[in-house]
């Protein structure tokens, strides 16, 4: 097995216990002062991509359980949110956050989206947003980081 055969297969297993672990929950609970710091960062990251305001056609890279898709999708015209993982993505259409999010189970390394987006989303443990240039908009296969940028992680 390949190192991201076992990473998919890694996310596939763990989506029922991800946001457990994302809120720090049950055998994922961290000392009171830990949980602040974590609660800080998330909070930090959260206002960020807020205030970056991903407006237009956003496409998600690996959207997960919809920890991230949640905030994209009240700013977004549409929401186009991507990940390998099945069960990862019944997590996340479970948060039923409108007709204007849409999924895709793909692997990101060899999906190409048939219209590049106005703005592209990636995130692990924080969210990174950033728009592409007017050159990758009309062809480019996979973003490259330029144009306006917010990152957090
Ligand atoms: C650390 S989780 C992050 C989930 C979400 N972005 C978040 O921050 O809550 C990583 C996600 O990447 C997905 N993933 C891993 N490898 C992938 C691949 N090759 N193509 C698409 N998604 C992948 C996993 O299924 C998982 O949902």
């Amino acid at each position: 097995m390949s190192l991201l055969d076992e990473q998919r297969a890694y996310y596939e297993a763990r989506a029922g216990e991800y946001d457990e672990w994302w809120y720090r929950q049950g055998r994922y609970a961290l000392a009171p002062d830990e949980r602040e710091r974590w609660l800080t960062a998330v909070a930090f990251a959260e206002r960020t991509l807020d205030e970056f305001r991903p407006s237009g056609d956003v496409l998600e890279f690996a959207c997960g359980t919809g920890l991230w898709t949640r905030h994209l999708a009240r700013h977004a015209g549409t929401v186009l949110a991507v990940d390998a993982s099945p069960a990862m993505i019944d997590c996340n259409r479970a948060r039923r956050l409108g007709d204007h999010v849409r999924y895709r189970q793909a692997d990101i390394f060899a999906w190409a989206p048939r219209r590049p987006p106005s703005t592209w989303s990636s995130s692990a443990t924080g969210c990174r947003m950033f728009q592409p240039s007017s050159s990758q908009r009309s062809g480019t296969r996979s973003p490259r980081r330029s144009g306006r940028a917010d990152e957090s992680s």
